[in-house]
């Protein structure tokens, strides 16, 4: 059986699975979370896997306090702000990665930025604190599903993929937390949520909301924009390197400059994926050469990323 009731034991045993990288579901006082441990791009990997996202959007890194926060990402004091009016709570700050973050590249879609809550769930809580580490955690349902509330919802859609669920009853708010982004100037709405407009105008002025943004991630091309793009042009499908490039492998391939894999496993491809484009964006070379990455399982998503990274860009 899967689904455990929150007891101190089950709580320790959840955290315990968490730091070997295993996957856990957690109630949060929004939905159920699929939690992972966010300094583990494996652990990562296997939460794109396990929803079966087509895409790699970038998930939500959960704290216990807000010193744990500051530890990932750089808090300025809008955020001190509203960390002291709403955390814990359903409040998620998109805030610039703090220099020595732990936080995995592929939780953070490679951005620059990091997004941070600490959920107002005495069981969530009490299993962070037991991690000790930041836990990456979508809501606990298969891609295109709906968000689960209670821990029955979560075994029906995400079962055999997990190692344990954390019952600690249903979902008290049951939407998701709202997102704010403070890289920008101007605060920014990016998903309605559990804390409204209103409440943030109160201590912020007024705040832009971003428009159609995905309830699965920033899809919006004005969104897109925000996604971390090599600064080198990016070649796909590629055999081997043309003069001046870099060539990122995947699969046997001793010409690499650096392989995603080279026993061809797609999981450790996408824990890999925005380290290694990072590593190889360095003006020595022209481009990134890209081998072929299967379409299938976790490829659909690495490929989803690839394209987006390949599409030109002007350089106005
Ligand atoms: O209530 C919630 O927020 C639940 C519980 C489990 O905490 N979590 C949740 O996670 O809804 P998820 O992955 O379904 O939604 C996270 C949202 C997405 O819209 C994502 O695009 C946005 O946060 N997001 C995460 N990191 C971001 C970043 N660095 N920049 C912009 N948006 C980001
Ligand atoms: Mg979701």
């Amino acid at each position: 059986m899967t689904i455990i009731a929150a007891s101190d034991s089950a709580i320790a045993a959840a955290a315990a699975l968490l730091r070997e990288g295993r996957l856990v579901a957690f109630p949060t006082e929004t939905v159920y979370g699929l939690g992972a441990d966010a300094t583990d791009d494996r652990a990562v990997a296997a939460i794109f896997a396990a929803k079966n996202r087509p895409t790699f959007n970038p998930l939500i890194a959960h704290v216990a306090d807000i010193a744990a926060a500051a530890e990932l990402v750089t808090l300025d004091e809008r955020a001190r702000r509203l960390a002291a009016a709403f955390w814990p709570g359903p409040l998620t700050l998109v805030l610039p990665r703090a220099a020595g973050s732990t936080v995995s590249l592929l939780a953070s879609a490679g951005l620059d930025s990091i997004a941070v809550r600490v959920p107002a769930h005495p069981v969530a809580l009490a299993l962070l604190r037991a991690t000790g580490r930041p836990v990456a955690a979508p809501s606990a349902n298969p891609s295109g599903g709906v968000s689960p509330t209670t821990a029955a919802h979560v075994e029906e859609g995400l079962g055999e993929r997990l190692a344990m669920i954390l019952d600690g009853g249903a979902c008290r708010v049951g939407v998701e937390s709202t997102v704010l982004d403070l890289t920008t100037a101007t605060p920014t709405l990016l998903r309605p949520g559990g804390v409204t407009r209103e409440q943030l105008e109160i201590l912020l002025g007024p705040i832009a909301v971003a428009q159609g943004h995905d309830e699965d991630g920033p899809r919006s091309p004005g969104m897109l924009a925000s996604h971390y793009a090599p600064a080198l042009p990016v070649r796909l499908d590629a055999q081997a390197a043309l003069p001046g490039e870099a060539l990122l492998g995947f699969g046997p391939l001793p010409q690499a400059t650096l392989n995603l894999s080279p026993t061809a496993d797609l999981a450790e491809a996408a824990a890999n994926l925005f380290a290694l484009l990072r590593a190889l964006d360095r003006a020595e070379f022209s481009g990134i050469a890209v081998a072929p990455i299967p379409h299938h399982g976790l490829g659909l998503a690495i490929n989803d990323r690839l394209r987006r990274a390949a599409v030109p860009r002007s350089s106005a």
